[in-house]
């Protein structure tokens, strides 16, 4: 299918439409997982126009695309702007694809307005964020902040059994053809995204400024049984994982509930093995995503979950594994560049408030070890990770908008 053009008057919302077409699904949803061709597509025609825009623009070895304007001043301090191109499985059109864009149209409106900044500016499409594919997450910003390398890419596989490693070897990263991700030159990340969440919503505000992102971890549970007959099987000596998993995720789900400040609980995948209806299942395996803002009040849960899997197993005569593959700690934003971003929001007449993020972003990896800072436009309904995401134009500009106000104010 021929795709959709963009014209010199495109605005935002109009490049959201033009990117959402790499990956489209039927219902008007996105799926673009690290490394599949729709990704590979998007990423070559974000870094297209990037250089129409002016912009040097370069991939890394990991695929991370990077549209730069160099400092005359200081070209070593480096302000970043930008946020992730691949998406869940059937997303929507903003989650990731704002940041990105905004960044790449904010560098190019302060180009044509004033000309080469101070400090160096860029612009980045980060490779991966969601862990959709892999058991994997921040694979971008990890390998560009130095805690992920090219190593931690042999271990994760996809549902078809292909490695991290083949993915992106097969699609010409990982193989030193592009310089190495691991940045050392960044002094400043801004990212900006779709709230997904109603604060702002049910506020009426136009911005939200992030003071700190939830820290989350992510466990993947196998249970092993025994596979039998379902009609000659008596209930009394079944070892059916699917029956002890509904019973494990139930009893989770309440106790997330008696948990302070609104723990966060999800089971959102789960697989069934034989997965046939007169068959009681041998194996199943199921993840657990669990977020909060304090370290202590995970760490506790993480207790307890151990020990209902293990006591519900233990009944029951079943094996349980329970493989933690994604942890991140609570990350605060940097006050500064916060302050910064609130006296732009102010000085523009913008309304604006301060939040917690619930989701994680790619400013959660980078703000352990830079300073970082993140802005919210409002999600109507609250609703993401859904083809029904959305934000008006209106509203996505207004962010373009304080994100080149707050990005001059940095680099010029
Ligand atoms: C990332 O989108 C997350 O799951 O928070
Ligand atoms: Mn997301
Ligand atoms: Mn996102």
């Amino acid at each position: 299918m021929e795709k959709q053009r963009l014209s010199v008057e495109s605005g935002i919302a109009d490049y959201i439409d033009w990117l959402a077409q790499f990956g489209a699904s039927a219902d008007g949803g996105v799926t673009r997982l690290l490394y599949t061709k729709e990704w590979m597509d998007a990423q070559l025609a974000v870094k297209a126009e990037m250089s129409a825009f002016g912009l040097d623009a370069r991939f890394d070895d990991v695929g991370n695309v990077f549209g730069r304007l160099q400092g005359t001043q200081s070209p070593d301090e480096v302000i970043l702007a930008g946020s992730h191109i691949d998406t869940v499985i059937n997303g929507g059109k903003y989650d990731g694809s704002y940041g990105v864009l905004a960044a790449m149209l904010a560098l190019k409106q302060l180009k044509e307005t004033y000309g080469a900044p101070k400090k160096t500016l860029e612009a980045v499409s980060l490779c991966e964020e969601e862990g959709s594919r892999f058991p994997m997450t921040y694979w971008g910003s990890g390998n560009m902040m130095g805690a992920l390398s090219l190593k931690h890419a042999e271990v994760p596989r996809d549902g078809s059994g292909v490695s991290l490693q083949e993915a992106m070897h097969d699609n010409g990263f990982g193989r030193g053809v592009y310089p190495s991700a691991h940045r050392t030159d960044i002094n400043a990340f801004i990212e900006i995204h779709i709230e997904q969440g109603q604060t702002l919503e049910m506020s009426g505000r136009d911005l939200g400024v992030v003071t700190s992102i939830v820290g989350q971890r992510r466990y993947l549970i196998t249970l092993e049984g025994e596979c039998n007959h379902a009609g000659t099987t008596s209930m009394k000596w079944r070892k059916d994982p699917l029956a002890a998993s509904s019973r494990m995720i139930h009893e989770l789900l309440l106790r997330a509930e008696e948990q302070p400040d609104e723990l966060r609980l999800t089971c959102g995948k789960m697989t069934v093995e034989p997965n046939v209806a007169n068959v009681i299942p041998g194996r199943v395996q199921f993840s657990i995503d669990i977020r909060h803002q304090n370290q202590r009040v995970l760490e506790h849960f993480y207790e307890e979950m151990t020990a209902v899997i293990n006591g519900i197993c233990g009944e029951k005569g079943i094996r349980a594994m329970i493989d933690e593959y994604m942890r991140i700690e609570p990350v605060p934003m940097d006050e500064t560049l916060s302050a910064k971003a609130l006296e732009t929001a102010a000085e523009n007449g913008i309304s604006c408030e301060e939040m917690v993020s619930g989701a994680g972003h790619d400013a959660q990896m980078i703000g352990r070890s830079c300073p970082a800072c993140m802005l919210f436009v409002p999600s109507r309904g609250g609703i993401s990770h859904s083809p029904k995401e959305f934000t008006s134009a209106r509203q996505l500009e207004i962010g373009v908008r304080t994100l080149a106000n707050l990005l001059y104010k940095l680099a010029y």
